[in-house]
């Protein structure tokens, strides 16, 4: 390539016409001279002071397996202790999350509800607000898991939380006590109580209780002497009308309303008859797990509230 010559510097002189250094190149080529905007070059400049300002005070550059940690510190509380760290944004969340502005308005507020009285709680729609957003969360971490998301339950493993029907109590103080002591649900097996035409009479009795029709009269009868008499001895839980018995958490029989069997999806008479007999000869154990040494006594008062109110509230 030959050395540029050189001529004048030229500015623009018609319009389209542009600016050149007065470098020349095989006696035509010229040199524009389009220096970059002022703007974009401050900009750059900016950006570069910027990072530098950012790789002293965070954590910026690896290095060996480690990474530049920067002089930037964050003070937050684990537990009640304050910790100090260099920046990062884990330190960040768990400050947010302890001792930031909305934790802490979110704290005050359940301690407000947690000491306010139930029909308070029931009648301020704000509070129910705050109860259900923040409900659903612990709901989802503790409960869900068995109960199913929304309180739904399982048919012969978990109760539905979502409906009127309560084996323990449906009032806030009644789901409270559940939840903080847990529950545990006994009914003995009639295995070697009743012969087959025995259990076959109570499943009929059983059933004429919630309201189905169609079982043999003769069975009806004298499933309804077993059912009152010693021989069942289930009037002694279930009570003499079949309503239940909340202490024990015996369910009520006469609401068509199950929950170890599913009944009503059964297609038949026969096959109902089926389900509660054999429900009848093997009997029922189960276990709400206890949670008053793993969640705080405001956010078992959250809970029950909102369980309460998933159930219709009644
Ligand atoms: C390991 C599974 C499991 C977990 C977790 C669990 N439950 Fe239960 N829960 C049960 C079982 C089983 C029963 C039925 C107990 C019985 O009556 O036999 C029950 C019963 C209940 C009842 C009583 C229902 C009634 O009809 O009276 C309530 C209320 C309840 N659970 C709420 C909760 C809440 C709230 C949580 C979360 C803090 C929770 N449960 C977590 C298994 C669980
Ligand atoms: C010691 C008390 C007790 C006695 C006695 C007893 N039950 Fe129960 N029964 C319960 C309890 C508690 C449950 C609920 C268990 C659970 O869901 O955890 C239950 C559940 C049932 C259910 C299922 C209801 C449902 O929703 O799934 C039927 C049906 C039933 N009992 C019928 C009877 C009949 C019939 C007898 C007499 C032969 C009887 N029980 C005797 C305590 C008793």
């Amino acid at each position: 390539m030959n050395e540029p010559g050189h001529e004048q510097q030229s500015a623009p002189g018609k319009p389209g016409e542009v600016e050149t250094t007065g470098h020349v190149w095989d006696g035509d080529l010229r040199e524009y001279n389009n220096p970059l905007p002022r703007w974009w070059l401050w900009s750059f400049y900016a950006t570069v002071v910027f990072s530098l300002i950012y790789w002293l005070l965070y954590p910026a550059w690896p290095i060996a397996g480690t990474y530049t940690k920067g002089i930037a510190w964050i003070n937050y509380e684990v537990e009640g202790e304050s910790q100090r760290s260099h920046w990062n944004s884990r330190a960040l969340l768990v400050r947010d999350m302890q001792t930031g502005d909305a934790a802490v308005r979110q704290r005050e507020f359940l301690q407000v509800i947690a000491e306010a009285d139930h029909d308070t709680v029931l009648s301020d729609t704000d509070m129910l607000a705050f109860v259900n957003s923040y409900a659903r969360g612990i709901f989802g971490d503790f409960c869900a898991a068995c109960h199913q998301t929304g309180g739904a339950g399982i048919i012969g493993l978990y109760p539905n939380l979502a409906d009127d029907n309560w084996h323990w109590g449906g009032t806030i103080q009644a789901i409270e006590q559940t939840i903080t002591r847990g529950r545990m649900g006994y009914m003995p097996p009639y295995r070697e109580t009743f012969d087959d035409q025995q259990a076959d009479a109570v499943a009929a009795y059983v059933l004429s209780l919630a309201g189905h029709e169609g079982g043999d009269p003769e069975q009806v009868s004298l499933g309804g002497s077993i059912f009152q008499g010693y021989e069942g001895g289930c009037y002694a839980c279930h009570g003499r009308e079949g309503l239940g018995l909340k202490s024990l958490g015996a369910p009520n029989l006469t609401n068509d309303i199950w929950q170890n069997i599913d009944v009503t999806g059964a297609p038949g008479h026969a096959e109902r008859q089926a389900l509660v007999r054999d429900l009848i000869l093997r009997g029922v154990q189960r276990e709400m797990p206890a949670f008053g040494d793993r969640l705080s006594p405001a956010e078992i008062r959250v809970l029950a509230t909102y369980v309460h109110q998933l159930g219709g509230g009644l």
